[in-house]
């Protein structure tokens, strides 16, 4: 039987532009759900910020998304995901799911050596949540981690994704830069834990290959992690929608004609309609 809740949309909220990479992984894995998209794009960069702010405009963005018929809520980004994730599960009574615990746990699952890194916005590694996620899912404490699980900000990839910059030589630079500590560290699974770096993931391999003797490192996408746990929750709570084809509509706070464009290189795919709020 299908009820109004099965053909609900799933939420996906995120600072911007980057949490598309995560709304593209449902689109593809959950072809016939509905998403309704914000991106609080006014308000952008959370990586920056304080925790009660990330807290607090984490509320507002997901009082906007349950003004609409949605089924559960997930949080695209890891700023909100490491700060306001707990704040928001007592927000509503809907499933709420952040990014870090689906990708602590497939990181803690592929991890040959044991060797975790963590590349996140400032405000994420400050927070501590994927140390203490991954701990969690290796079954051991923080501080019995030691230096096995190594954290760093790489914030200028967030502005270079915005930009396009894909496969550019600043870009490449910077990626070498950013992965030396990393590679010296013998790390043997990096988690992109932000939403913008998934796009990166060809050039990380590739500058790994150039610059680092090909030097074995499995990149953990948690748009991918998130998306298994995303579809198990619904299938246990039946709420998965019935076979068709999914809509999408993107709302942000601010520019949407740009959203719309460097929006597709986060999407892969037409971003439209895209329609302005404000919060
Ligand atoms: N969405 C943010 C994250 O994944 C990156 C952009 C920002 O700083 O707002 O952490």
């Amino acid at each position: 039987m299908t009820n109004a809740m099965h053909k609900a949309a799933v939420g996906v909220f995120d600072s911007g532009i980057g949490g598309l990479t995560v709304a593209a992984e449902i689109a593809r894995r959950l072809p016939e759900e509905d998403l309704i998209y914000l991106g609080d794009t006014a308000r952008l960069p959370y990586g920056t910020k304080s925790a009660a702010t990330v807290v607090r405009y984490s509320e507002r963005a997901v009082d906007l998304l349950l003004r609409y018929p949605v089924k559960a809520v997930v949080i695209a980004c890891n700023t909100a995901s490491a700060h306001a994730l707990e704040a928001l599960r007592k927000h509503t009574d809907l499933p709420v799911l952040g990014v870090i615990e689906p990708g602590a746990r497939a990181a803690a699952a592929v991890t040959r050596g044991g060797r975790i890194g963590v590349a996140g916005t400032e405000a994420t590694i400050r927070s501590g949540a994927y140390q203490a996620a991954i701990a969690n899912a290796l079954g051991t404490s923080r501080e019995a981690l030691g230096d096995r699980v190594v954290t760093r900000p790489w914030p200028l990839l967030v502005p270079l994704a915005e930009e396009g910059w894909v496969d550019h030589p600043v870009t490449r630079l910077t990626i070498e830069t950013y992965l030396a500590p990393f590679v010296e560290a013998d790390i043997d699974t990096l988690v992109l834990g932000c939403t913008h770096y998934p796009v990166f993931k060809p050039l990380i391999r590739q500058v790994l290959d150039d610059r680092f003797r090909g030097h074995p490192m499995t990149l953990v996408d948690s748009a991918e992690a998130l998306t298994t746990e995303l579809a198990t929750l619904l299938a246990e709570h039946d709420l998965r929608a019935p076979a068709r084809d999914g809509r999408r509509s993107f709302f942000c706070t601010d520019a949407p004609e740009r959203f719309g464009r460097v929006g597709t290189v986060f999407f892969g795919g037409d971003v439209a309609p895209v329609f302005s709020v404000d919060l």
